[in-house]
This record gives C-alpha cells, sequence and structure tokens, in this order.
C-alpha cells in the first residue's frame, strides 16, 4: 500500500450546492426521479424505518447516467468530436447511452474480465468497446491515448465535479422525498457518488449523516481516513465489481473528507445475503455493488439515526452470476 501524492486541487475541482441544481435540470426529463421504496419486513428486521433509492432501475440500470449525462451535456456544449472512457461497465454504458444522445462516437476501454451483459449493452447504445487488461491504470492509459490519437474528450469515471455534480442530484431527490431522513448510506467506488450525495446533503441539511459503505477487501477509504491522506492499495478484493478501485480519486478524497460522516466496511457474505433479502423482500435485482449500503444496515450493522436512506446504485447483473448470489444451505 502506498500514499498518493496530491496535484492542487482546487474549489472548482469540487461539486457545490449550485453546480447539483444545474445538473438536477439538465436531467430533468431524460432520467427518472427514482421513487423512495420500502419494506414492512425490512424495517422489523432493522428495526429502523429504511427507504432505499433503487438505482437499478434508472435508464441504463445504474445511477452512472447522472454524472455521464451532465458531464457530455458540457462537453457536447464545448464541440466535442467524440468522447472515450475506461471504465468496468455501469460508467461505461452511461456514456455510451449520452454520447449517442448528443450524437457523439464514444469509444469505451473495458477490461477483459468485464461482465458480458455491461458490455453488450454499451455496443446496444453504439459505442465500440475495446477489452484491455485487468487493471484501471492500463485501461486509463489506453483512453487517453486514444482520446490523444483522435480528439476525443476523456470522460473520467468519477474524478471530476461534473460527474461529482450528476450523481449528487441523488441526495436532493432524496431530501425532497424525505425530509425527515436522519442518514443516507452509500457504497463507495472512487467516490464520485458519494462525493456529490454528500455534498447536495451537508450543504442543504447539515444535520444528516452521510455514511459511505466499501467492501472489507477494498477498504481504500476506511484506510485513507484513518491515515488522513489518500491511499493506494496494492490490490482489492470483492465481487462488488464497481467498488474495487485501488484508492479514491484526488479530487473527490477531500470532499469525502470534509462532509462524509463516517466510513464502514462490509463482507461479501453479508453483501451475497442482502442481494437476496434485496430480492425477496423488495423484489429488486441489484448487482452486488449496488447492495453495499443495505448489507451494512440489513446485517444490523446500524447507523445511527431512525429514519435510514441506502442507495442501491446499480442492477446490471449478468445472468449467470446470479447463481452465485443465491444462498447456499
Ligand atoms: C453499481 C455501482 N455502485 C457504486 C459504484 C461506485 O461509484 P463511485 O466510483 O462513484 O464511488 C459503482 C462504480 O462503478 C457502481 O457501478
Amino acid at each position: 500500500m502506498g500514499s498518493k501524492s496530491e496535484g492542487t486541487v482546487g474549489l472548482s475541482d469540487r461539486p457545490t450546492l449550485l453546480s447539483i441544481k444545474q445538473a438536477q435540470e439538465r436531467l430533468h426529463g431524460i432520467i427518472h426521479p427514482t421513487p423512495l421504496v420500502k419494506s414492512r419486513s425490512l424495517d422489523e428486521l432493522a428495526q429502523r424505518d429504511l427507504r432505499f433509492k433503487p438505482e437499478n432501475l434508472q435508464v441504463t440500470g445504474s445511477f452512472k447516467i447522472r454524472g455521464a449525462f451532465n458531464k457530455l451535456s458540457e462537453v457536447a456544449q464545448l464541440g466535442a468530436h467524440g468522447v472515450v472512457t475506461a471504465s468496468s461497465g455501469n460508467h461505461g454504458q452511461a456514456v455510451a447511452w449520452a454520447a449517442r444522445y448528443f450524437g457523439l462516437p464514444a469509444h469505451i476501454v473495458v477490461p477483459s474480465t468485464a461482465p458480458p451483459i455491461k458490455v453488450a449493452s454499451a455496443q446496444a447504445f453504439g459505442a465500440t468497446v475495446e477489452a484491455c487488461g485487468t487493471r484501471s491504470r492500463e485501461r486509463v492509459d489506453r483512453a487517453r491515448a486514444i482520446a490523444q490519437e483522435r480528439g476525443y474528450i476523456y470522460i473520467p469515471p468519477y474524478d471530476d465535479p461534473a460527474i461529482m455534480s450528476g450523481q449528487g442530484t441523488i441526495g436532493l431527490e432524496i431530501l425532497d422525498e424525505w425530509p425527515e431522513v436522519d442518514t443516507v448510506v452509500v457504497p463507495i467506488g472512487g467516490g464520485g457518488l458519494i462525493s456529490g450525495i454528500a455534498t447536495a446533503i451537508k450543504e442543504v441539511r447539515p444535520d444528516v449523516r452521510v455514511i459511505g459503505v466499501e467492501p472489507q477487501g477494498a477498504n481504500k477509504a476506511w484506510q485513507s481516513r484513518r491515515k488522513g491522506q489518500r491511499l493506494e492499495l496494492d490490490h482489492t478484493d470483492s465481487i462488488a465489481d464497481g467498488l474495487i478501485t485501488l484508492s479514491l480519486g484526488e479530487k473527490t478524497f477531500p470532499v469525502i473528507e470534509s462532509y462524509v460522516d463516517d466510513v464502514v466496511t462490509v463482507t461479501d457474505r453479508q453483501i451475497r445475503d442482502t442481494f437476496w433479502l434485496l430480492f425477496t423482500r423488495l423484489k429488486l435485482v441489484v448487482e452486488p455493488s449496488g447492495c453495499a449500503a443495505a448489507a451494512f444496515i440489513l446485517q444490523r450493522l446500524l447507523p445511527q439515526g431512525e429514519r435510514i436512506a441506502a442507495v442501491l446504485s446499480g442492477g446490471n447483473l449478468d445472468p449467470a452470476a446470479i447463481s452465485t448470489l443465491l444462498p447456499h444451505e
């Protein structure tokens, strides 16, 4: 594990309440303002008033469309020739969808291990998908090289204020629909989702707690917070393929430091058990990364507060992977 030296991260690198509200206007009529859902039996299990934000039902099957669409609307205005990204899947699909909307060619570099459903869906949106290695650094280098060669704009998956601002619209929707909420629980990969949500929540309602959840085998935020500096893990291991980033972003880390109240971890076993609970009680198909926040609550690892909202961040599951998530007797 190593610590990361920081470039200069300025105020304009952060999302703000204004930039999140602007994103909300851009996304209006494009995405679904997903309604909070609840289940009495899950409330009884956790002995709390729980609501779930089902971004698995979002356009492209995850929250990623919020940030990608917001970023591409900026890029399209600047007259880009095309866009390129490196993504484990959901961000790639979202960029492909938004690029098609703005009439831009999209090139998506994915790991050679990417779930086939995610690759097929980006292709169905008209993107060129290229498989490249298993390490995220290799893919980012390849994507940046394509950006150079073709004059495309590189679209980062999380470390960008427009991406964070798009994801932050979830925070505004939760506060709007459920002003009584005490605590909002959010999964952490590179930290774009939680940075946006925490900014929206703390700038409107500083009394509402924001908790980040990551897999025990990919606890870069947990470790970084304890050390007080952004750390890079040597390696990560979890079934939650959207959360196995080696480090937080240079831009997401300071936002998380200032606005996230606590970071906790869950095991893959807890994620699997939660997949089954969400499937049987809420009838929702949520991919492992999307189960992490709910896993923290439903495995009785309860945060403070009576009224708790958990973000179910995506539902893009390879049908073949479903059997690995079912309970084994
Ligand atoms: C379903 C899902 N949830 C959560 C995340 C984490 O988002 P972020 O990298 O913005 O923290 C991802 C990232 O790919 C994801 O696909």
